[in-house]
């Protein structure tokens, strides 16, 4: 079922370009638990997919490629450590076919800004491969091959809203009367590596000056079913945040200049350097991010919202 082999009828896969959209993920809570033997910390977790997005494009090949534009072109490696690459591999060695792909990134979520930009891209690789090989894989088969790549895999499989735990690979949906919320996403210049947030955070727990660990999500959870923009802004929280405030001070500009400019709450989202704002409504974060960008505290801020499906063929 090869692109020349036009004699066989094609009983398996795309011919033409398969398009996969990937949405960018933040965390409405963000419970970090104590340092695992295996070098994980234990999360309790809200992911949140908006609709800040990446895009794949898988045409058939003979042999497996990935070129790109948009944010990171020139400084993300595309060779074999790139992590759509290993998506790509991985499936292919799970369905028992040849990883022959040429596939194309267009690129808006930030390099290393703690919107799982990177995780997103691998999770859009499954779907968009899935689809031009024709593995049909359930989501859930999807999700369980996402989970070696990455901790926050296989939540862009899914999207929508969703309980992390474990090292956050382990997702359940949470199930709410639909309702969209709206986001100010203000981007940094320059990323922040996860694990060193997560050692800063260690460090800053061994000395005392973390704050208390937020623990479960259930208060978040009671507040999301109220569809109150007032009451989620009070649940928001994330133990990250202060690792990251140590290791990049500047991000307090960046949440007042939010708060300011009329934002319900701002926090860090993941393991930063991106801070997310929670607005009132639409017109409020069109005005929050033009506000956050005259302030002059971040390199761009754009309003979105949530929740997203996850990595879907468009
Ligand atoms: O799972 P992923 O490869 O995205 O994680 C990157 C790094 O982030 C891990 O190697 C680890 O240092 C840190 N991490 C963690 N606890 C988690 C998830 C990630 O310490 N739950």
């Amino acid at each position: 079922w090869g692109p020349d082999d036009e004699d066989e009828p094609r009983l398996r896969g795309a011919s033409g370009p398969v398009r996969v959209r990937v949405p960018a993920k933040i965390n409405l809570h963000l419970g970090v638990g104590p340092l695992r033997p295996d070098g994980y910390h234990e999360l309790n977790t809200v992911y949140h997919a908006i609709s800040l997005h990446d895009e794949l494009t898988a045409r058939r090949g003979d042999t497996l490629t990935l070129t790109m534009e948009g944010e990171g072109t020139g400084e993300l490696a595309l060779d074999d450590s790139n992590l759509v690459i290993r998506a790509a591999r991985a499936l292919a060695a799970y369905a028992g076919v040849p990883a022959y792909a040429r596939l194309h990134l267009r690129k808006q979520i930030p390099l290393a800004g703690g919107l799982a930009g990177g995780s997103a891209d691998a999770a859009a690789a499954l779907v968009a491969c899935d689809a031009l090989w024709g593995t049909g894989l359930s989501r859930d088969e999807l999700a369980a091959i996402a989970a070696g790549l990455g901790s926050d895999v296989p939540f862009l499989i899914h999207g929508g809203t969703a309980l992390g735990t474990g090292r956050g690979e382990a997702v359940s949906p949470v199930l709410a009367r639909p309702t969209s919320w709206h986001w100010v996403v203000a981007v940094a210049d320059g990323g922040l590596s996860t694990p060193e947030v997560y050692r800063e955070l260690d460090r800053l727990r061994a000395s005392g000056a973390a704050g208390t660990p937020l623990g479960s999500a259930d208060a978040l959870l009671a507040a999301l079913r109220q569809r109150d923009p007032a009451v989620l802004a009070a649940a928001l929280g994330n133990d990250m945040q202060a690792a990251a405030l140590s290791l990049r001070p500047a991000l307090a500009a960046t949440l007042k200049a939010g708060e300011a400019a009329g934002a319900l709450a701002g926090i860090v989202s993941g393991s930063g350097p991106t801070c997310v704002f929670l607005a009132a409504g639409e017109s409020d974060a069109e005005r929050i991010a033009a506000g956050i960008e005259a302030a002059g505290v971040c390199r761009a801020a754009r309003a979105a919202h949530g929740p997203m499906p996850g990595a879907r063929v468009v």
